[in-house]
């Protein structure tokens, strides 16, 4: 079985997209397929007029150091200090020693710091990641897609961990950040409202094809309830009409009874 099929969709650059679709529609394997991490079985990817794929390995991998692709759940090491997660975001582009000697330049420290603090996490730079809070770490995650100087952003998942309030500020701050530097950002979010809210376009999936592709402007509220049809949990209750949320009966969401946390 294929996760995507038929997809044609063209990005240009310094575009800011959404992509959005129920659980299991193939936002994360169309993101890795356009930073390269997955190799399509059919069809046709360029990434400014090259063809990934045709190239030897050598330059597929120069061509991975202009893309940065943050992970729903980054791979933080347990033991890492944030300094090190964050400033890991130029391994791409910089190789390996030049990334881990850049530890010790203060100025480095610094582009970290700078990072972090649009996240407000500033007073983390030289905490260990074990030590911070899922919604923390999400947001080391995005601060190291902020170091990463790639010119095309593909960032899964940002908001996943965080509350409403921090939510608004991190795409904020990542459209922002894309923006300042005339970087494509490609996210895929499960908040609609703030694919709407943010993004100057929208690509819904759903089965692994495009449902539509829409300016943010222009996707309605029916758009979005015929999206989530078959997934209504997924869809927030202002959309989908508050009563949809009212279970029949309590004793179908475990809610008869009291619960004990020992
Ligand atoms: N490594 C894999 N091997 C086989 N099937 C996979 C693999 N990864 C994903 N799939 C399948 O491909 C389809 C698309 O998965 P994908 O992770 O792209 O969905 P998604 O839209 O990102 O979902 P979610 O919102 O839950 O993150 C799903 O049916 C999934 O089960
Ligand atoms: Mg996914």
């Amino acid at each position: 079985m294929l996760a995507i099929e038929g997809v044609s969709l063209s990005v240009e650059r310094g575009e800011v997209v959404a992509v959005i679709g129920p659980s299991g529609a193939g936002k994360t394997t169309l993101l890795q397929a356009m930073a390269c991490a997955l190799k399509p079985v059919a069809g046709e990817l360029f990434i400014d007029d090259v063809q990934p794929w045709a190239l030897p390995r050598r330059q597929v991998q120069r061509l991975r150091g202009r893309l940065f692709l943050a992970p729903q759940s980054p791979p933080l090491p347990p033991r890492q200090r944030v300094v090190t997660a964050v400033l890991a975001g130029r391994l791409a582009d910089m190789g390996l020693w030049a990334s881990l000697r850049s530890l010790f330049y203060p100025r480095d420290r610094a582009v970290a710091r700078d990072a972090l603090a649009r996240f407000d996490l500033a007073d983390k730079l030289f905490e260990r990641v074990d030590r911070l809070s899922g919604g923390e770490r999400q947001r080391v995650g995005l601060a190291r897609a902020l170091v990463a100087r790639a010119g095309l952003l593909l960032v899964d998942e940002p908001l996943s961990a965080l509350d409403p309030t921090r939510a608004r500020e991190a795409i904020a701050t990542l459209i922002g950040a894309a923006r300042e530097r005339g970087a494509t950002l490609i996210t895929t979010l499960h908040q609609v409202e703030a694919a709407r809210a943010g993004f100057e376009r929208i690509v819904a999936l759903r089965g692994g094809q495009i449902v539509f592709d829409a300016k943010a402007a222009d996707v309605s509220d029916e758009m979005l309830r015929e999206l989530y049809a078959d997934h209504p949990n997924e869809l927030s209750a202002d959309l989908l009409g508050a009563a949809a949320f009212v279970p029949s009966r309590p004793a179908e969401l475990g809610v008869d009874r009291p619960m004990t946390c020992r």
